[in-house]
């Protein structure tokens, strides 16, 4: 999709909704407006256009659109004036959808309404992040901490509904690592995106937020393209979502682990790639990492697989590499949190078996320029 494409979206979305404040949405104007905004969509792959609003940026399908200009700036407002943070225009979309859609964009009730083919996403941000952002003179660093906060919020969220019987709300996360990715590009300091686990039960959502940030970094350090790396950073933040379907009194045991036990936990792996198997939306790549992100660059490690000879796919190389350092660096009930320069020490030593020794070197690197800049 181009960039005249994205503007003439932007704009007739804008004109569409402005229309609609003036007249009804019956109106001809709003009805050309939608008719446009149906034109333009064909232009999209599949007839899809997913438009995420993150913080004043406008991201069309997973990628960033800088040049927006004034009306982007205008629909962001228009938007978030309603709470929405996401329009996913599916294929089948009609005319009519889109002139509701103006409509309700335009009123000034608080609910938009529903539409067979278009999904609206919404912010759902804690007070203390809202805060933080409104503020506009918040420093960056606390600007940071309270995305963190937030992020965190919305990974607990989903998590929280992890369950076989339950969808699980995948539209969330990739707001949450398309986040991360325009934070790394506005120059924010890896450490300070890290999240310190606050308490014991926060641990799964933090581990999971670190690990997604370590290997979407390392990801785009590597210069893999936008939406690999958004692909790694939702793999990353569902790595262990098999955590969840084991018994939490064996996951979260204070003292020592019996070997069945251990062998219960050493079944995440498979527990969670059957899991998101099932899970509509999801990537054959979060299936693969979930399951093979404790398999070693050697082919050693668990589980053990029918085809056990074949290497760890490159993003599950990576999220180990993300997944090892994050759990060393943690305080965990049974042991204190290693520094930095222990924990890559002790990584070192497993280059070449653990890990590959060229994304070794290269996390390496960053982390230890991150730490230089911090
Ligand atoms: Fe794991
Ligand atoms: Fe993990």
């Amino acid at each position: 999709m181009i960039a005249a494409t994205f503007r003439g979206l932007i704009w007739n979305l804008v004109v569409g909704i402005s229309q609609g404040r003036l007249y009804s949405a019956a109106h001809e104007s709003v009805g050309v407006a939608a008719e446009r905004v149906l034109a333009l969509l064909g232009e999209c792959a599949d007839s899809r256009c997913a438009i995420m609003v993150v913080k004043d940026d406008l991201v069309f399908n997973n990628t960033l659109f800088r040049e927006a200009g004034i009306h982007g700036v205008k629909l962001v407002r228009l938007l978030g004036a309603k709470g929405i943070s996401r329009v996913d225009f599916q294929p089948g979309v009609s005319v009519g959808e889109i002139r509701a859609l103006f409509a309700d964009l335009a009123s000034t009730k608080d609910a938009a309404g529903q539409y067979a083919h278009i999904r609206l996403g919404r912010v759902e941000m804690n007070t203390a992040a809202q805060g933080a952002v409104a503020g506009a003179s918040a420093d960056a660093g606390s600007l940071d901490d309270a995305l963190n906060d937030e992020q965190i919020a919305r990974v607990k969220t989903v998590y929280g509904q992890v369950s076989p019987f339950r969808e699980l709300p995948i539209v969330g996360l990739e707001e949450v690592v398309t986040t991360f990715l325009l934070t790394f590009r506005r120059g924010a300091n890896l450490l300070r995106m890290l999240s310190p686990v606050k308490s014991h039960s926060e641990h799964t959502y933090t581990h999971a937020i670190n690990v997604s940030v370590l290997a979407m970094a390392l990801a785009e350090n590597l210069g893999l393209k936008d939406d690999s790396v958004q692909s790694i950073g939702i793999a990353a933040l569902l790595h262990d979502v098999g955590k969840l379907l084991i018994p939490q009194e064996v996951l979260h045991k204070p003292g020592a682990l019996s070997s069945e036990e251990f062998g219960t936990i050493m079944k995440h792996p498979l527990y969670g790639a059957a899991y998101l198997a099932r899970v509509e939306g999801i990537t054959k790549l979060a299936v693969l990492v979930a399951l093979e992100h404790h398999r070693k660059f050697d082919t050693s490690g668990y589980p053990v697989l029918r085809d056990n000879g074949r290497r760890q796919h490159a993003a599950s190389q990576i999220v180990t590499i993300a997944d090892f350092y994050d759990a060393l660096r943690s305080h965990r009930p049974y042991r204190r949190s290693l520094s930095m320069g222990e924990v890559l020490a002790i990584m070192q030593k497993e280059s070449g078996t653990g890990f590959n020794p060229a994304l070794l070197q290269r996390f390496t690197r960053m982390m230890l320029k991150a730490a230089a800049e911090a």
